[in-house]
């Protein structure tokens, strides 16, 4: 959040995005953290993602990106979270809400080019934008697009879209609008073209010290990963030649072997799909994971590297995304693996991996919804 305080004009306000329990990370957890940091907004995408915030006392203004249907309005009102707005039967809908005091607020979606949500560019979103501003329950806050391409080096389709948007932009300003909070830029915009941005960066995966991708400019800002993926071997054996490892015994020792077996598997968010290129780090070294994958275990070959001092011993730790010594798995290696993106290996990371928070090495929270006492 710092660095990208520093890195765009001090004007830019900046939401972070803590939907898909903020990218894996924890959303409550990061929520707080973003808050403490000086955020002006959080984005989430679903309703009931701003609402899991509300009840753990997160105040912060919050902006569903999504969609929240007709039933959804007034709870959203009720607890002072902001929707994105770009349908007509929810203008309708809203247009029938009981007369109170407090009116929704509601950030217009206008579609430049993304082809996802809003109303498009050029005349639809405009008329759209004057209707709902007679609308006396709703208090039409902002004006949002959303970039397709602004991750790729070429910039000529974010250019296109910041033309479409900065029309609209022109229109409410020389129509004298009230519309103070008119914004475009995801993570890759607010490090490569902050000044199509408008007033506020929604901060995704930035945040979470990733790159969107590898063609953004990174010299304009460092960004260090605030993940790691860790375990511990749970048992360590010594298998004779010819013994298979795993469904379907994908792997079989050729000779005597030294595996272990990691407690972590699909379901946990380690991909099936990584079966025969995963690798995990024990000792400041790279194993390889042997064998098929399982719901919730996977194994490991303790032989194939020089590791120091071994025999490994069951309790020691295993990096699945992470750095251990000098060595280092990234997210983006493990999505280059599973043909994905960074953003999905960290989404990926299921409910019921415990996340441990820690601030300067020490542990502050942890966070392990399964782990209650039962007696
Ligand atoms: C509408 C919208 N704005 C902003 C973001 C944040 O994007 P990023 O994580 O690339 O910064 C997202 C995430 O997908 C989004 O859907």
């Amino acid at each position: 959040m710092k660095a990208f305080r520093d890195a765009v004009p001090d004007s830019m306000k900046l939401m972070a995005s803590v939907k898909a329990n903020a990218y894996g990370h924890g959303a409550v957890q990061t929520a707080r953290v973003a808050e403490a940091c000086g955020a002006d907004y959080l984005g989430v995408a679903f309703l009931d993602e701003a609402l899991e915030l509300r009840r753990s006392g997160i105040g912060t203004p919050i902006l569903v990106l999504g969609y929240v249907p007709a039933e959804g309005l007034e709870l959203a009102r009720r607890h002072d979270v902001t929707l994105a707005l770009f349908r007509e039967d929810i203008l309708e809908a809203a247009a029938q809400l009981p007369a109170v005091g407090k009116r929704l607020k509601v950030h217009i979606k206008v579609d430049t080019g993304m082809g996802r949500l809003g109303k498009r560019a050029g005349g639809e979103a405009e008329r759209f934008l004057e209707r709902a501003l007679k609308v006396p329950q709703l208090d039409v806050e902002g004006l949002f697009t959303h970039f397709a391409k602004a991750d790729e080096a070429d910039k000529t389709y974010t250019q296109l879209q910041f033309d479409r948007f900065d029309g609209i932009a022109r229109y409410v300003r020389s129509n004298d609008l009230p519309i103070p909070l008119i914004h475009s830029a995801n993570t890759a915009a607010g490090i490569d073209t902050p000044e199509w941005g408008g007033g506020m960066l929604r901060l995704g995966i930035g945040m979470y010290g990733l790159y969107p991708s590898a063609e953004v400019n990174r010299s304009r800002i460092d960004l260090q990963p605030v993940l790691s993926l860790k375990t511990e071997v749970v048992m360590v054996k010594t298998v004779p030649p010819g013994w298979g490892i795993s469904y379907g015994t994908r792997y079989v020792a050729a000779s005597e072997e030294r595996i272990g077996t990691l407690p972590v598997g699909y379901a946990d968010g380690f991909s099936r799909m990584l079966t025969g290129s995963a690798e995990a780090l024990i000792r400041g070294r790279r194993v390889p994971v042997r064998g098929t994958i399982c719901m919730d275990q996977c194994m490991v070959g303790l032989d194939a590297a020089d590791l120091p001092g071994n025999p490994v011993q069951p309790g020691e730790e295993a990096v699945l995304i992470g750095t251990q010594g000098t060595e280092r798995i990234t997210a983006e290696e493990v999505a280059a693996k599973l043909g994905t993106i960074n953003y999905e290996v960290t989404c990926m990371i299921a409910s019921r991996v415990p996340r441990v928070y820690l601030r300067g090495g020490a542990v502050v929270e942890v966070s392990n919804p399964l782990g209650r006492e039962t007696d």
